[in-house]
């Protein structure tokens, strides 16, 4: 029996330990640490509640806009607003978050998880013209090997050549999320922390210029996406089609939907989305219908008070206590019906995969027919990095459309009043999946706020009744081929796309 632990787990967001019991040669125990509290929902409290969607998108760096519009659905629906944001807000909105969930998902496979498959150390052979790949040899032959090294070795499978134009993809990937964040700046001002989406709409009008310059940065994201990213996943899928059957867990999957198709439905459980919203099961692949009230967070296992665990987050508390024996983690564990569930682009991807969108379902057909795979494979490694490159496609493909719909001169903001009291929900999918808040206000401050965040899905610890998290069952039953090595454990960990700042907050 050996330990194997990672810690800490490079190239995600946050900090991250995997703790995992191999014996003969096959994890039989994993648990999932998440390190750093930092109390972002106890700040809130006491607050305006307009500060919500400023504070809230402090709660990570990498996905801000997705908590922006969490927040601003939520507040809209305490202020009565949920059926009333203008189309044009509704369009502008669906624009910020999804250029920036696209790109972010080019962050991810290129900058994140393609090194755990892509031997950058092959640029040292390069013998052709591109500059900017002669500069990263010139660094590796100076031995300056930093960010690809160090590293663990043994398992690269990629010829010589597509290791070089994986990592000439890798370079040209950096500009091409340079133009997706400058394609968010142009409705929301800036970026990370954007300020152009608040309760009510936003605070920008669609102009013809803006239109335009937003219109051609969606164009190279695109090109970049059906060229470069599509090619390059399947292409690494098929050389390691073992990971088609690895890291599968839970098989339970949750997904919110976004971009709203439509603003005039307050109830987002219902409201008719790009993704669609419920729960899939890998047992029958149908889709069932979200219910919100199926939702607890448990704290058996994470550093907080033990009379917090269980509750709904609609009146969640957050009461840290450090130390509390036999907790792990600052994680905490949503559970859905009291069953595990994933989040993420495979969550997302399959809920609407199984209700039939059909542009969805041609993407899915076809990229399962290039690896000769069945639809069982979805459920793995590979699976995830499949439906990532596909939510962000299908995104890109659809922001020329929601661009080409505004009307520039119309409103883009509804007026309001704070409540004196109220309660209110606001449900996306952020890059990595489902996203909640959850809201309650009292004499016209913030007496709650709670986020229930993608990550604290997927790196969740066990619940009040021992059951390991998504990400700890993917990691159970792995085999590991060299526990010095142990390439199979970041790949199924990187293939969730942890981020940990949005996991704890
Ligand atoms: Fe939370
Ligand atoms: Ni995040």
């Amino acid at each position: 029996m050996a330990k194997v632990t990672i810690d800490p787990i490079t190239r995600i967001e946050g900090h991250l330990k995997i703790e995992t019991t191999v014996e003969d040669g096959v994890v039989k125990d994993a648990r999932s640490t998440g390190n750093l509290f930092r109390g972002i929902e106890i700040i809130l409290r006491g607050r305006d509640p307009r500060d919500a969607q400023v504070i809230s998108q402090r709660i990570c760096g990498v996905c801000p806009q997705s908590h922006g519009v969490a927040s601003a659905l939520c507040l809209d629906s305490a202020f009565g607003l949920g059926d009333k944001i203008p189309n044009n807000a509704r369009l502008m909105r669906n624009l910020i978050q999804g250029v920036h969930v696209a790109q972010d998902h080019v962050l991810h496979f290129y900058h994140l998880g393609a090194l755990d498959y892509v031997d950058v150390a092959d640029v040292a052979k390069y013998q052709g013209r591109d500059s900017e790949l002669n500069s990263v040899k010139d660094f590796i032959s100076r031995g300056q090997l930093g960010p690809f090294m160090p590293r663990y070795e043994g398992d690269y499978r990629l010829p010589v050549e597509v290791n070089q134009m994986a990592a000439a993809h890798y370079l040209q990937a950096l500009d091409i999320r340079r133009t997706g964040h400058e394609a968010v700046a142009i409705f929301s001002g800036k970026i990370p922390h954007s300020v152009g989406i608040v309760p009510g709409g936003v605070t920008d009008i669609p102009t013809v210029d803006k239109i335009t310059a937003f219109l051609w940065k969606v164009k190279k994201l695109q090109d970049f996406i059906d060229n470069v990213y599509i090619p390059d996943v399947i292409a690494v899928a098929s050389v390691y089609s073992d990971y088609l059957e690895i890291g599968a867990g839970c098989k339970n999957l949750l997904s919110y939907g976004a971009y709203d198709l439509q603003g005039d439905d307050a109830d987002l459980t219902r409201r008719k989305r790009l993704f669609k919203q419920g729960a899939v099961s890998a047992a029958d692949l149908k889709l069932r219908e979200l219910d919100m009230s199926c939702i607890t967070e448990g704290v058996k296992y994470s550093w907080y008070e033990d009379s917090s665990s269980g509750k709904h987050p609609s009146h969640g508390e957050t009461k840290p206590e450090y130390g509390k024996p036999e907790a792990y983690s600052w994680v905490k564990a949503p559970r859905y019906g009291g069953e595990v569930y994933e989040v993420g682009p495979l969550a997302r991807v399959c809920a609407s995969y199984v209700a039939g969108d059909p542009d969805i379902t041609r993407l899915v057909d076809w990229a399962l027919g290039e690896l000769k795979a069945p639809k069982a494979a979805l459920f793995s490694v590979m699976g995830r990095h499949l439906a990532r490159a596909i939510s962000a496609k299908v995104i890109a493909d659809n922001l020329e459309k929601w661009l080409l719909q505004l009307k520039p001169g119309e409103p883009t903001y509804a007026e309001y009043e704070i409540p004196e009291e109220g309660a209110g929900m606001g449900l996306t999918e952020g890059a990595r999946g489902a996203l909640g808040h959850w809201i309650e206000i009292k004499d016209r401050k913030i007496a709650n706020y709670q986020a229930v965040v993608p990550t604290t899905w997927n790196a969740s610890p066990r619940d009040d009744v021992g059951t390991p998290g998504p990400m700890e069952q993917a990691l159970i039953g792995t085999k590991v081929r060299d526990k010095d090595n142990p390439f199979e454990l970041v790949r199924i960990v990187r293939s969730f796309d942890p981020c940990l700042a949005c996991a704890i907050h």
